[in-house]
């Protein structure tokens, strides 16, 4: 008897620990105690800029949902690592998140050589992962438990080629790239096409390395051809260097770019040399929208008045999207979380109308902006609409453009002084109240 008890016993020991298998590590639980996320960024490297801006929009919804009596009860604790942009540490730092921090999700990374390098930890490891902002296509193809909550770069490199002949009238263009960049090299691809289509022709291609500082060779190369445009799908870092060299060797004509332009380092490295350059991104800070606004001063209150980029507003919204899902899953169980990221449906985000598709991307409209060296700003032109999204997504613009009706099929163009339209009124189907940046009304 006291043999079948001890052997009983033993039997009960082994399989506890299996039982309640993410109960035990670490304290974590799928259904009570503190929903713990992990959020890999750049604090230190290059595009530290980058990272810091992200960090602080994920904070700041983070304070607000947890203000707000958390989700389901439960407040959300942030576990932030520094991958000082370098893809092996993105990778080190959320294998670090995942197993020894037992996250039950993961925000992060910024740059898509980043996201690339360490979503297979999170995909192996079935941790749903969330990036903001890496535009790459190739990220969320990782597998079923990699996310995005921004549009991806064969829609952003198609906005600036439709930019480049439409509006700027360019027949030629020069594109000078990033070697070491998933991002630069996608944009590279997407802008010829797109510009190719329009009837457009990519002229001369050169590229650099990130960290370069000369690059006087290649744009005096690029110069020789004479192009109508120059494309420099790069981060801030590089571009406003580029800008300024380009400027230095009499080069005039339009310098465009996207999204990775956006941190105000760049005004310090371009200077005067950012005059007549213009770039792709996500959302404008100068919306009047009211949910915006509400964003931009909790943002400014919060960060000693420091304007919310687009990597902090993309963050913000990937953290609501986050708390969203979990509040309708009602459970951190990993499957029931990616299923319910899944899910997402017309989130009303400060950066647009979040669905993600079946991809797990994002389909939303972009925003095209011109520098404005001397007040250090990006200045509004137009948004434009992903394919079929604009009669739906944004009926002011579509009303108060006769452009928008006109243009091509694949997207539809609004022009300046209708901001608004970048981050149109989708009905939110999915966000609680007070879990929700939707405006009040
Ligand atoms: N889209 C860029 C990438 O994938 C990252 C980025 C997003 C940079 C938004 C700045 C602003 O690498």
């Amino acid at each position: 008897m006291k043999r079948i008890l001890l052997t009983f016993g033993l039997i009960i020991s082994l399989l506890t620990p299996l039982a309640c298998v993410r109960k035990n590590e670490g304290g974590v639980s799928d259904n009570t105690g503190p929903i713990k996320v992990g959020v890999y960024v750049d604090l230190t490297g290059a595009t530290a800029g980058f990272g810091q801006s992200t960090k602080n929009g994920i904070e700041l919804a983070k304070d607000e949902i947890n203000a707000n009596g958390g989700i389901n009860s439960r407040q959300i604790q942030l576990i932030t690592e520094d991958d000082q942009g370098r893809p092996e540490q993105a990778k080190t730092v959320v294998s670090k998140l995942i197993n020894q921090d037992k996250v039950h999700a993961v925000l992060g990374e910024v740059a898509s050589t980043n996201s690339l390098a360490a979503a297979p930890v999170a995909q192996e490891a079935k941790i749903p992962m969330i990036t903001p902002s890496s535009t790459n296509p190739k990220v969320t193809q990782t597998g079923d438990y990699i996310f995005r909550v921004c549009f991806i770069d064969p829609f952003q490199g198609a906005v600036m080629a439709k930019f480049a002949a439409n509006s700027l009238k360019a027949k030629t263009a020069a594109i000078f790239g990033d070697v070491n960049s998933d991002y630069s090299k996608g944009l590279t691809e997407f802008f010829e096409r797109e510009f190719n289509r329009l009837g457009g022709q990519v002229i001369d291609k050169q590229s650099y390395a990130q960290q370069d500082r000369d690059f006087k060779a290649q744009l005096t190369a690029i110069r020789a051809k004479n192009p109508g445009v120059i494309y420099v799908p790069g981060y801030y870092g590089e571009v406003g260097i580029i800008s300024k060299q380009a400027r230095e060797l009499g080069i005039t004509v339009p310098i465009l770019g996207g999204d990775g332009w956006d941190n105000p380092e760049i005004w310090n490295l371009g200077g005067e040399a950012m005059k007549n350059t213009f770039i792709s991104n996500h959302y404008s800070v100068d919306d009047p929208s009211p949910s915006i606004q509400k964003f931009v001063s909790a943002y400014k209150a919060r960060f000693s008045g420091t304007s919310p980029d687009s990597l902090a507003a993309l963050a913000y919204d990937a953290m609501y999207i986050l708390a969203d899902a979990i509040r309708r899953a009602g459970t951190t169980d990993p499957t029931k979380l990616r299923d319910a990221i899944a899910q997402t449906s017309n989130f009303l985000g400060v950066t647009g109308s979040i669905t993600i598709n079946k991809d797990r991307d994002s389909v939303k409209p972009a925003v095209v902006l011109e520098l404005d060296p001397a007040g250090r700003k990006f200045i509004y032109k137009e948004t434009v609409q992903p394919e079929g999204a604009a009669a739906a997504a944004s009926p002011a613009a579509a009303a108060a453009s006769p452009a928008a009706a006109t243009a091509s099929p694949a997207m539809a163009a609004s022009p300046a002084g209708s901001p608004a339209s970048a981050a149109s009124p989708g009905k939110n189907t999915n966000s609680a109240p007070g879990a929700s940046p939707a405006p009040t009304k």
